[in-house]
């Protein structure tokens, strides 16, 4: 079996965690692994090589592509949606310029290579603006070129990546006179809020569900900032870290379009609650909504059609919301904490 060489991108990031120990596992993949923040030894341990280093940093990034030949990028890194709100010039370009350096290292690896490089990059329903809960409860569940509109600096820049990266795999270079020499193969899931037993997020907007199970698990009271009807979906860790490889593998000649949606379960922050409560009874977890986190969540829709991937490359997700409590996050976090 050939070896791969796979670079990952926030690869100390809460996907970042997941992916290299999916990798960690499986023989033929060499992980190098790369974020601003150095990895801890044990992750570390895990990685082929791993840098410290920033993805605006264009000499250090041609540094690490003169050393490596990559197959596929993992582009994670980023700043969130909350973050990126109080930050959004920080945001625009670590969202925006760091997905065009590697959408240019992902054309420069593919032309010294003489092969396509595939890049996978993770959108988010943040990229969706619905005007207000009550269109938000009309839309349903909205397929990919709905409500494209998005009101958050975050959503703004994943929509303008995705649409970058449809750019550099379909028109880069159009006018040139010859042909262009390299191809990236530019591939895009649309997340949900992502909740890992292992890590916790900084920084997002649907950080309430993963922070109000973590928080009961710790014995700790929470102070949910949304109002209980609020429904966003949301996926478990290793279905998100499933849809990127799975995404990847799919053959190119099955997929019609390079950004697809992914859903698993859309509960209300009151089943949340309830769900959390059942493993954890003496949970202290009240709603005191944020209006302005709110507002945001408010223009993200309740759920997502994600037909297409499950038609082009055979999405499906192993944990619906009462699997994923049950044999996931709840064992999960009770390990975590018993260890700590
Ligand atoms: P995370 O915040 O846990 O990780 C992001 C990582 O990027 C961090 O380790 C950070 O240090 C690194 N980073 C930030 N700026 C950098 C820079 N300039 N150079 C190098 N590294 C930098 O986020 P995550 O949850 O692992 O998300 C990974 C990707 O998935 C992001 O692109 C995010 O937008 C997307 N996504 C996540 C979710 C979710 O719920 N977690 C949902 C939708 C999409
Ligand atoms: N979980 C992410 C956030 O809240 C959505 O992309 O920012």
């Amino acid at each position: 079996m050939e070896t791969k060489t796979i670079l990952i991108t926030g690869a100390n990031g809460e996907i970042g965690h997941g992916l290299i120990s999916h990798f960690a596992e499986h023989d033929g993949v060499r992980v190098v692994a790369l974020d601003l923040n150095t990895l801890d030894d044990v992750t570390r341990s895990k990685c082929y090589k791993s840098y410290t280093g920033d993805i605006l940093d264009n000499r250090f990034l041609d540094s690490l592509s003169t050393g490596h030949d990559f197959d596929v990028i993992y582009h994670l890194a980023a700043l969130l949606s909350t973050r990126a709100e109080r930050q959004p010039t920080i945001a625009h370009k670590v969202n925006v310029d760091g997905t065009l350096n590697l959408l240019e290292m992902a054309v420069t690896q593919s032309r010294l290579q003489g092969q396509v490089v595939k890049l996978i990059y993770p959108s988010s329903i943040a990229v969706y603006g619905l005007p207000d809960a009550g269109a938000k409860n009309k839309a349903g569940r909205v397929h990919e070129d709905q409500w494209t509109g998005p009101r958050t600096m975050y959503g703004i820049n994943k929509l303008y990546c995705e649409r970058l990266g449809r750019y550099y795999m379909n028109f880069y270079r159009q006018l040139d006179a010859q042909p262009m020499e390299g191809k990236v193969d530019f591939r895009c899931v649309r997340f949900p809020g992502l909740i890992s037993a292992v890590t916790l997020p900084t920084g997002g907007t649907s950080d309430f569900a993963p922070e109000m199970l973590h928080q009961a698990a710790k014995g700790e009271a929470y102070n949910c900032f949304v109002r209980q009807d609020t429904r966003i979906p949301f996926m478990a860790m290793p279905d998100g870290v499933n849809a990127l490889l799975k995404l990847e593998s799919a053959q190119r000649a099955n997929l019609s379009t390079q950004i697809y949606n992914v859903g698993s379960f859309s509960p209300s922050a009151a089943q949340l609650k309830e769900r959390v409560m059942k493993a954890f009874p003496s949970a202290k977890i009240d709603f005191v909504p944020d209006l302005k986190r709110q507002a945001i969540l408010d223009s993200w829709p309740a759920d997502v059609d994600d037909s297409l991937a499950r038609k082009d490359w055979g999405w499906k997700p192993e944990y619906d919301f009462e699997k994923a409590f049950q044999e996931y996050l709840v064992p999960g976090v009770l390990k975590l904490y018993k260890s700590k």
